[in-house]
Formats: structure tokens, C-alpha cells, sequence
């Protein structure tokens, strides 16, 4: 199928209660392992791609692999960029076919970042490309994102209400609510009562940032709350770099690449399975 609307693919699952899988890609083999796993699954997904990797590898290749494997699927797939903070990036990925985009504005002070978060919906709507904006401070590394220890800020509620208010059909929004990306190093202090609120109050899908390393438990707890995005994207790139590696550590075979190409692919499919299930599945009180 061609590429996808994120934004209907969210809503459904926020009225079932369920979440889509928003996933970093790399590169076209860890797109084929999102994409394959989706499919066999029967569920949508989001492959979602940092600014970058954008840069890394140019736009139009990264949305001719994704659109390339979303031909051959039968579901749903959205391309997403995630904490994009400029502009001309935005631009360039919607020219080559991105049918959702983020701007991460959650640096800026209130205004600024409610002022540039509203110029960019603006275009993006007129574009017909879903928008994600965030607010606070969500800790962790997050492509050149760092957000220090200490330095993590709860989204205030009135600005969350400020934002939805402006931007009513954003596609989906990104409060921080206490996750954090990349590895946890405690137990998380996720401020569920605050989620509640801005989900019921804004009506929007939320997105929950910071995905590996929380439990099942704390999955269900925010999807039941109205996260219906959840980004994986720390564990995706461990395996990515360990399902070639650690294979080729144990049987160096110099001349066959693709012998770890498809150890690769098969770790990183097999490591998303029971994320991409449990999402469908949904939160508490899913239909
Ligand atoms: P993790 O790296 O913790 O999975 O977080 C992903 C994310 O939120 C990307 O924006």
C-alpha cells in the first residue's frame, strides 16, 4: 500500500484503547524488520527516523526504502520524523513524501515554542501532513537532544491546554509525563494523574516517548490513559548493532555479509514482536 495518514491510524487506536508502534529506523534492513513484523502481526506501524539519520543517509532515500517495503505490505505504515528543532529539515521531508512530522520546540521558552509550533502546523496542515509538538522536558539522549539529570521539566497542564487549543487537529502530542529515552537508569516516575488530564482535557493522541525499558505494565497504564503512539527506538538500535555483531563475533564469515544482514534483521524482528503485540492488544479497559 502507498504510505498512510498517521493521524487516522492514531485516532482509531485511541477510541480501541490500543497504541501504534513508532519505531527509529536506521536503515533499510532495520525498516524491513519494523515493517515485516507489522505485517505479520496484521497491525499498523510508524517508522519513525531522527533528524539525524535524515541527514545521514538524505530524504529521499530513506522515503524510497520506506515507501518501497510499504508497497509489498498489506498494512498501515505512516514515516514520521521525530525532535526535529529546524525548520528546512521539516520541508525537505514532506517534499520527499514524509506524512508526518515533529517539531521539538520544548527548548524554547513557552511562547517561542507555542509561537514556531503553530507557524508549522500551519503549513503542515496545508500540506496535509500530520504534526507532533512537544512540551517540557522529557530526560535522556535522544539523537543530539540531551536533556540532563535533574534538568527533566512535567509538561505544565495550562500550557498542554494552550498548545490543543491552537493546533486542535495536531496529529499527535508529546507532554513530558516523566519517561525518558534511552536506557532507564531507575525506576521511571511516570505522572499518570498528569497524562489523565491532558488526554481527557485535550482529546488528542498522546505520545510516549521513552519506550524501552518499561514494562508491560507501565505500557498498559499509558496506552489506558490515551497514549496511542509509542516510540521504541534505544532497543531498536541495540539490536541493530548486536544481531550483526554479535553473530559475526561468534562465526567470522568475511566473504557472506548477508548471512548477518539476516541475523540482524531476524534479532530486531524477534525483539519487536512482543512490543508491536502488546500495543494492539491495548491498556486497561480495552476493548
Ligand atoms: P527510547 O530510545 O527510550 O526507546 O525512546 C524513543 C523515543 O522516544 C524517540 O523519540
Amino acid at each position: 500500500m502507498p504510505l498512510t495518514q498517521m493521524s487516522p491510524m492514531l485516532r482509531s487506536a485511541l477510541a480501541k484503547g490500543r497504541a501504534v508502534a513508532a519505531v527509529n529506523i536506521i536503515d533499510f534492513n532495520s525498516t524491513r524488520a519494523v515493517i515485516d513484523c507489522a505485517r505479520e502481526l496484521g497491525v499498523p506501524v510508524i517508522t519513525q527516523v531522527s533528524t539525524k539519520t535524515v541527514k545521514h543517509w538524505g530524504a529521499k532515500s530513506v522515503a524510497s526504502w520506506v515507501k518501497t517495503l510499504a508497497q509489498d505490505s498489506d498494512q498501515d505504515v505512516a514515516l514520521h520524523l521525530d525532535h526535529c528543532t529546524d525548520e528546512a529539515t521539516i520541508r525537505t521531508c514532506i517534499d520527499a513524501g514524509w506524512t508526518a512530522v515533529m517539531f521539538d520546540g520544548s527548548k524554547l521558552p513557552f511562547a517561542e515554542n507555542l509561537a514556531r509550533s503553530t507557524a508549522i502546523y500551519d503549513f503542515t496542515q496545508a500540506a496535509g501532513v500530520d504534526l507532533e509538538c512537544e512540551i517540557g522536558a522529557i530526560g535522556g539522549v535522544e539523537d543530539d537532544k540531551v536533556v540532563k539529570d535533574g534538568e527533566e521539566m512535567l509538561a505544565n497542564f495550562d500550557e498542554c491546554l494552550e498548545f490543543a487549543r491552537a493546533m486542535p487537529r495536531m496529529g499527535v502530542f508529546a507532554p513530558a509525563i516523566g519517561t525518558a529515552h534511552g536506557f532507564y537508569k531507575g525506576e521511571p516516575k511516570i505522572a499518570y494523574d498528569l497524562l489523565d488530564r491532558i488526554a481527557k482535557a485535550t482529546g488528542l493522541p498522546i505520545a510516549l516517548h521513552g519506550g524501552t525499558g518499561l514494562t508491560d505494565d507501565q505500557f498498559r497504564n499509558c496506552i489506558w490513559r490515551g497514549c496511542a503512539k509509542v516510540n521504541l527506538s534505544t532497543m531498536h538500535k541495540r539490536d541493530f548493532i548486536e544481531g550483526f555483531g554479535a553473530v559475526y563475533a561468534r562465526d567470522r564469515r568475511p566473504g557472506e555479509p548477508l548471512v548477518y544482514l539476516e541475523a540482524q534483521h531476524k534479532t530486531m524482528r524477534d525483539s519487536l514482536r512482543p512490543f508491536l503485540s502488546l500495543f494492539s492488544l491495548g491498556g486497561k479497559g480495552a476493548a
